[in-house]
């Protein structure tokens, strides 16, 4: 990770600016940017869709999309439009060479009457069936710098899903890198943009007092939730029910987390030594067998129930989702991690849509002391140590631990230290997508997935969708709305006293 927090005089191209992505998420976050000083004195965005938009057309869209979406108001009228004023717009199709020469053309002359040096940030915000296609076009129309010390610099960062699995991921891959250096290629996860997300880093590896606990002797387990109360929204059940839980979430979100939590500590926060670590401990997690999936995790669907009080329609009957579905909506797995550190500690994690609330965290639970010296408690009735780094909302850190309740007699009660970001730090966060967009024009790719990282946990995922296809299909659906899953998921703390976490 950079201190230099400036990106040079660029131009950002969005590819789908069209799109929900970029108007609620990537355009707040540039505006969010250039406001705080962070974007360079002349930088230019162009927005290429297929829709017949102006530049006129673009920046009215996108002056809603930032008074709606950014971080806070915007201080005057005139910073807004400022930053609108640098915006153009490039229509054209994602799969047309024609497209991509007139993109080419738009470029260039913008880049000479803005003068501005030639670098070039492209962002893939778009359909992922045009990942592929738009780079090799990029590649063809010659819009991409190759790597070079001296020459303007060219980088892609492009979004989730990266692949559907793991052969569609490697040729996925392969036709990407035909196109940019893997050091040009910047695969996103938001998730790791989140400031609770590396606040993971700073706790494990700015602090002495924590990494020597940081192991199987002294951690029993470690359960790390991403819960969702939100459904199928919109148009989401389109693409959500050809991926369903496993490859929305745990994939790319929830390994990254765990990645995070278990890895060793990287020689340093270089983007190469930080995701050497990650990769060696997505390593150390086995793809299971057929047997191991069928004993080690658990799968759900939604179906009709509550939330705060409210009716809500199961998975099955929501809007662009097969009314005999059997995607998951819900899933929860017991890993383990193989190396020497974490022998013998079950890692759980689970996520879900449609759970009683929106609530992220990661819990590590420590191991009771090995004698119990308070005569009246047997060792299991006692309270232990739980560390919870709570992802959001919320966002913080807990520790609890046992205590003498005040009086005559040794009564133990448990307590906690509580780390809260808003009382401690007072300022709102900034979001995910402008710390990325930032390293993404700065070159700093610690934060973004490496190919071999993202071909490992495909090849776990993969795993255990070749073991669900083998299994006979789940009662679904198998949880109503608004509870926290199928009871089945009990099943795989069959041995740990804790059960799963409530929230
Ligand atoms: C996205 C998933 O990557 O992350 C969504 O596709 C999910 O299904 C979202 O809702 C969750 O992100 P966050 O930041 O709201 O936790």
């Amino acid at each position: 990770m950079l201190a230099r927090k400036v990106a040079e005089p660029c131009t950002i191209v969005v590819f789908g600016v069209t799109g929900d992505l970029a108007r609620r998420k990537l355009l707040p976050a540039l505006f969010n940017l250039a406001r705080d000083g962070h974007l360079p004195q002349s930088f230019a965005i162009v927005g290429f869709s297929r829709r017949e938009w102006t530049d006129e057309k673009l920046r009215e869209e996108m002056g809603a999309a930032i008074r709606e979406h950014s971080r806070s108001e915007p201080d005057s009228e005139r910073e807004t439009e400022d930053f609108l004023s640098r915006i153009y717009y490039a229509k054209g199709e994602l799969d047309k060479t024609e497209s991509f020469l007139n993109l080419k053309a738009r470029l260039e002359e913008i880049e000479k009457t803005d003068r501005l040096p030639g670098n070039r940030l492209f962002y893939l915000a778009t359909a992922p069936e045009f990942f592929a296609p738009a780079t090799e076009l990029m590649k063809a129309a010659k819009i991409i710098h190759p790597v070079s010390s001296a020459g303007p610099w060219a980088r892609l960062i492009i979004e989730k899903p990266f692949g559907h699995d793991l052969e569609s991921a490697r040729q996925l891959n392969t036709q990407v890198r035909g196109a940019f250096n893997e050091s040009q290629i910047y695969r996103i996860d938001h998730y790791l943009g989140k400031e609770t997300t590396q606040n993971i880093l700073a706790f494990r590896f700015a602090n002495s007092i924590f990494e020597p606990l940081w192991n199987s002797r002294y951690i029993e387990q470690v359960q790390i939730t991403v819960a969702e109360s939100l459904g199928m929204e919109g148009r989401r059940g389109q693409y959500y029910d050809t991926a369903g839980a496993l490859r929305d979430m745990v994939q790319n979100h929830l390994f990254q987390v765990l990645c995070l939590i278990a890895m060793e500590a990287p020689a340093s926060l270089d983007a190469e030594s930080l995701r050497d670590e990650k990769v060696r401990l997505l390593r150390a997690i086995r793809p299971m067998t057929p047997q191991e999936v069928a004993s080690c995790t658990v799968r759900g669907q939604y179906g009709p129930g509550s939330l705060n009080g409210a009716p809500v329609k199961g998975y099955r009957e929501e809007e662009l989702v097969d009314p005999d579905s059997t995607t998951e909506t819900y899933a929860a797995l017991r890993l383990a991690v193989r190396n020497w550190r974490w022998r013998g500690v079950p890692f759980f994690i689970r996520t879900g849509k449609r759970l009683p609330k929106r609530a992220s965290e990661v819990a590590v639970i420590f191991r009771h002391p090995p004698h119990q010296v308070f005569e009246d408690l047997s060792v299991e009735e006692a309270r232990q140590n739980v560390l919870v780094i709570r992802i959001q909302p919320d966002e913080g850190i807990s520790l609890s631990f046992e205590a003498k309740r005040p009086g005559l007699k040794m009564n133990l009660q448990n307590v906690k230290m509580d780390f809260r970001y808003g009382r401690s730090f007072g300022t709102p966060a900034p979001e995910a997508y402008e710390r990325l967009l930032l390293d993404g024009l700065i070159g700093d790719a610690s934060l973004f997935t490496r190919a071999d990282e993202v071909d490992r946990a495909w090849e776990i995922i993969s795993a255990i969708h070749a073991g669900w296809s083998e299994a006979p299909l789940p009662d679904f659906p198998n949880y109503a709305a608004g509870t926290w899953g199928p009871e089945e998921a009990n099943r795989l703390m069959h041995d740990v006293d804790t059960g799963w976490r409530r929230l």
